[in-house]
């Protein structure tokens, strides 16, 4: 289905807000290098998220919280180097502004000197405010992220979904309204009841962005390896496959392996 929208020939941190209040959805996937990040903007995806997801993506850790900065930096200057049109938001990695707001701030400027990337993504509300502020004062777009946060992984003790108490949910209302009071330009809602990401959504004037949070939200965001199915041990309900390329790949790479092996690879017409 072709859905009718403005053609936004750059994607900027305005484009999204008006797109929010022109009721279009914003689409959002991961990449962390030049050649998928080149696929995916051609595709027209809105946001390019250079997320810390790359440290269980691309390096194999468990968890997000052993990738630094630098290497944030390389993913996120390869991605830049491939884009024409979507907004590149790029992850502050787990230790790079959780001690104090100065520490935050060098290391926003770290990825948009470094890596050409347009906005930076942090983790957590009120309790990162005087960060997220300085970070804001400098002229560096903030993109949110509340719910699931997985730099906090070990506090939460499970990937679950976040916020079905009355607590909680209270307290994560207070935190986006927060981050938007202070000047973040989005937000990213991870794995929270659809009846809470709504009203979240409706209560702000900026975007959020919803990943396991429902239809309800301004947008929606993926990791990239899992929507094309080829980290294909993962299958978390909100997640849908758009590819089984790890069947596809898998396939590929048997019968080169056979091909070679046969001696039918390479061929006549395929040497010089
Ligand atoms: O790092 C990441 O990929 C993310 C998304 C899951 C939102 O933060």
């Amino acid at each position: 289905m072709s859905i009718a929208k403005k053609d936004y020939k750059r994607i900027t941190v305005k484009s999204l807000i008006e797109m929010k209040a022109n009721q279009e959805k914003i689409s959002m996937l991961t990449a962390y290098d030049y050649t998928m990040a080149k696929i995916v903007d051609s595709a027209g995806i809105d946001v390019i998220l250079v997320g810390d997801s790359a440290s269980n993506v691309m390096a194999g850790h468990e968890t997000t919280l052993p990738i630094t900065l630098d290497q944030m930096i390389y993913h996120a200057s390869s991605v830049v180097r491939a884009i024409n049109r979507a907004l590149v938001v790029v992850d502050l990695p787990f230790g790079s502004y959780q001690s104090d707001p100065k520490e935050a701030l060098r290391s926003a400027i770290r990825i948009m000197k470094e890596s050409g990337g347009h906005a930076v993504k942090l983790e957590g509300g009120k309790e990162i405010k005087e960060s997220v502020k300085k970070i804001l004062r400098a002229g560096i777009p903030v993109m949110g992220h509340l719910g699931l946060t997985p730099q906090s992984i070990y506090k939460f003790g499970t990937y679950t979904v976040r916020a079905k108490e009355e607590e909680e949910a209270k307290k994560l209302k207070e935190d986006a309204l927060l981050l938007e009071r202070i000047g973040c330009f989005a937000i990213v809602l991870e794995k929270v009841p659809a009846k809470l990401a709504t009203e979240v959504a409706e209560s702000l004037t900026i975007p959020v962005i919803g990943i396991g949070a429902g239809h309800g939200v301004d947008g929606q965001v993926l990791v990239t390896h899992d929507m094309l199915g080829m980290t294909h041990e993962f299958h978390p309900r909100f997640l849908r496959r758009y590819a089984d390329l790890y069947t596809e790949m898998l396939e590929a790479f048997k019968q080169y392996g056979n091909d070679v092996k046969s001696v039918d690879f390479p061929n006549d017409t395929e040497q010089y």
